[in-house]
Parts: structure tokens; C-alpha cells; sequence
């Protein structure tokens, strides 16, 4: 998507020298865009739990990205309990994001595959590139199987504006490109609907203020930011027409992990009947799951809430303390939206039902071929 005109992806491996990976540091966002380099396995581990990298498809390329980078440093003689290793320390960076999971253990799979260490460095470039771009795919189809929702509350409105209330980001900066919840409003400004976004800010971290409004800025899709707990009363107000937002981890039950704060606007999308879209990649579905509580909900640290930062009147960007001295904080990083409440999935195959039947007769291969264990499978670790 745009940056300031300019076409970009969220991570790729720099064309002069694909030992180094570049990636937009989201932390600076929006106050400043600064392109990182990353050289080694252990510093993308620390850009994904530090979150220069972060949202669903976004940390499964970079942890992709990060097992190559981890071919290039394992010694020829003993690679693969080296890259074991790696693997665990990449799994324990961000625990509900099941993409993570799901690309390291493809990537594993996939370099399993090769004999010679020269081989398996080649083939793990090769794979983590097919992720990144499968990525970037999954998310345009995602875009067209959800452009006939919006347009049919168009055509409902007689082509008066559609309002569409997201949660956190779940943008392209969350992806590779494109985004998932923000593929359908793409589609539908290229297809030349009225659209506008209430976007919530998303504290602690202010996804929703810092990314989704700058990105949608960026790209001309008109936006308001709104603060986390005015969705209800905007609902209640007819002001919202549809809810659509992303996803974590989803069970193949249908439970939704998503952003924390997400499930209370499932229950006020439920009690003002507004319908209310999670839209995903497959990659993102957790087969082994039946109940979505089960699901490791991730604990950050307390400074994230107890302060915030931003640019002051001189521009130069600033953390401020929010709270008396001592306080504590609980940062739970997501929450569940039980699959009851979710009209239906937006996946890049099509739109489904948030049931087990409905999702695997749209996916009956599961989780496809990252299923095929090797003899590299982080689980004999
Ligand atoms: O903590 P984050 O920013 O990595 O959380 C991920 C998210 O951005 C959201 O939960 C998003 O809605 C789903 S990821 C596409």
C-alpha cells in the first residue's frame, strides 16, 4: 500500500542483499517512518515481542523471515537442533498469534525437506518469500470476497455513506499488505463506494490512533478516530453499519482472539443488530483448538498502560506518566469473541459461518501442509 505516494510491503529482504530483511519499525509510527534492518534470528525475535513488527500475518512473515536468518547463522554440522532452538525462542515471542506458530513450523517443515545446509538456505529464503507473498494474496482475496457485504449496504442506502467501526489495526501494517478488515474498505473505495471508518483509538498501544487512521489517511479512505468506549453509543445512534475487524488466532470452532476490547463491541454490535464481520486469513485458524479460552491470551508489560508517548509542540516524540506513582496495571493483550456473536468470517476462500461444519467444509484440508511433521518439528524439542 501508500507511504506518502510510495508503493511498499511491511517486510522484505533488501534486493542488494537478502541476508538483510527490512522492515517498517511500527513503533514510530505515525510520527515518523523509519525502515529497520534486521540481520539475525534473535533480533527479529526482539522486533516481534517489542512490537516494531506486529498483527497477525505481519509477525507470521517475520518470524518466517527470522528461521531463514536463522539457516544463515546455524553451523553446518548440527543445523537442525540449532534451528530447534531458534524455533522455540520465535514461539515464545508473542503467544496468542497463531500465525506465528503457524509459519515457523511451515518453514520447518518446508527446509526438513532439503539434505544439504547450502540446500536448506536456499529453500528457506524461497519459503519465507512464498509466506510473505501468500500473505499479501490471501489478504486481496480477502478484499473480494468482502466487497458484496459492503456493497450491499450501499445499495440498502441508496449509496449514502457506509460506516464501517474497526477495532485496533488490522490493516496492511499488520500484514504484508493490504490488511484483513481493511481489504474489503480498500475494495470498496476502488470500487467507488461512499465509505467512512470510525476507527477506536486501542489503548494501550493505540493501534487504532497511531496505524489504522494514519494508514487509511495514507490511502484516502475518509476516517474518524473515536475513543475506545464510544462504539456503543454510535451503535445506538445508527451510526455504525457493519463492525469488521481482524483476528489473532481463531479456533475452528469460530471463537475469535482479537485485539482486547474487541469482544465488548461483539456484544454491542449483538444488542443493536449490526452485523459483525471478522475477516482472516486460513493461516490464521488454530486446528487443534475447540474452545476459544483455551486460547493463551498474552500478558504485557504494565508500563504500556500506566504511560503513553507521542510527539510534543517541539515534534520531538515523548513518554509520559499517565499515573500516580505505584500504580498497577493488567495488560491483558486480547480478548474472545465467542462464535456466537460473529456473523461471519471473511477467509480469502470466502465469506463463512463461525461454526466448525461451515469452516472445514471451506477448508477440509486444515491446516494444510505445515501439518506434515519432519524431522525438524519444534514439538520434538
Ligand atoms: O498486539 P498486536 O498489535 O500485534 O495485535 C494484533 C492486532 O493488531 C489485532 O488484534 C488485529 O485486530 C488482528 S491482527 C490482524
Amino acid at each position: 500500500m501508500r507511504v506518502n505516494g510510495e508503493q511498499y510491503r511491511t517486510i522484505w529482504p533488501d534486493p542488494t542483499d537478502s541476508r538483510r530483511i527490512c522492515l517498517i519499525d511500527q513503533r514510530q509510527l505515525p510520527h515518523r517512518f523509519v525502515v529497520e534492518t534486521v540481520t539475525s534470528c534473535q533480533q527479529m525475535c526482539a522486533a516481534i515481542s517489542e512490537m516494531h513488527v506486529r498483527g497477525a500475518g505481519l509477525i507470521g512473515a517475520a518470524a518466517a523471515f527470522a528461521v531463514y536468518l536463522a539457516t544463515l547463522a546455524a553451523p553446518d554440522e548440527g543445523m537442525d537442533p540449532y534451528l530447534r532452538e531458534a524455533a522455540s525462542e520465535l514461539l515464545r515471542s508473542r503467544p496468542t498469534a497463531r500465525n506465528l506458530q503457524w509459519a515457523v513450523e511451515r518453514m520447518l517443515a518446508a527446509i526438513g525437506t532439503v539434505a544439504t545446509p547450502a540446500g536448506k538456505r536456499q529453500l528457506a529464503l524461497a519459503a519465507a518469500k512464498a509466506i510473505a507473498d501468500e500473505d499479501a494474496d490471501f489478504c486481496r482475496r480477502i478484499g473480494i470476497h468482502g466487497l458484496p457485504l459492503l456493497e450491499e449496504i450501499s445499495r440498502r442506502k441508496g449509496g449514502k455513506t457506509v460506516h464501517i467501526l474497526t477495532h485496533c489495526n488490522a490493516g496492511w501494517l499488520a500484514f504484508v499488505d493490504y490488511g484483513s478488515a481493511t481489504a474489503p474498505i480498500y475494495a470498496a473505495r476502488d470500487a467507488g463506494l461512499d465509505i467512512h471508518v470510525w476507527v477506536d483509538e486501542t489503548r494501550p498501544w493505540n493501534q487504532g490512533a497511531r496505524l489504522t487512521a494514519w494508514e487509511l489517511q495514507q490511502e484516502g479512505v475518509a476516517c474518524t478516530l473515536i475513543c475506545d468506549n464510544c462504539g456503543g453509543h454510535l451503535m445506538q445512534k445508527g451510526l455504525v453499519d457493519l463492525v469488521l475487524v481482524g483476528s489473532d488466532r481463531t479456533t475452528h470452532t469460530g471463537d475469535v482472539a482479537n485485539k482486547i476490547g474487541t469482544y465488548l463491541k461483539a456484544l454491542a454490535a449483538w444488542d443493536n443488530d449490526i452485523p459483525f464481520y471478522v475477516a482472516l486469513p486460513s493461516s490464521t485458524f488454530d486446528w487443534n483448538l475447540d474452545n476459544g479460552y483455551d486460547i493463551p491470551i498474552e500478558q504485557r508489560a504494565e508500563e504500556e498502560i500506566t504511560t503513553t508517548f507521542g510527539r510534543d509542540e517541539e515534534g520531538a516524540i515523548r513518554t509520559v506518566t499517565l499515573t500516580a506513582p505505584g500504580t498497577r496495571a493488567a495488560n491483558y493483550g486480547f480478548d474472545i469473541t465467542p462464535a456466537r456473536l460473529v456473523t461471519g468470517l471473511i477467509t480469502e476462500r470466502g465469506v463463512v459461518a463461525a461454526e466448525r461444519q461451515a469452516i472445514c467444509r471451506l477448508f477440509p484440508e486444515g491446516p494444510g501442509d505445515a501439518a506434515t511433521g519432519t524431522d525438524l518439528s519444534v514439538s520434538k524439542k
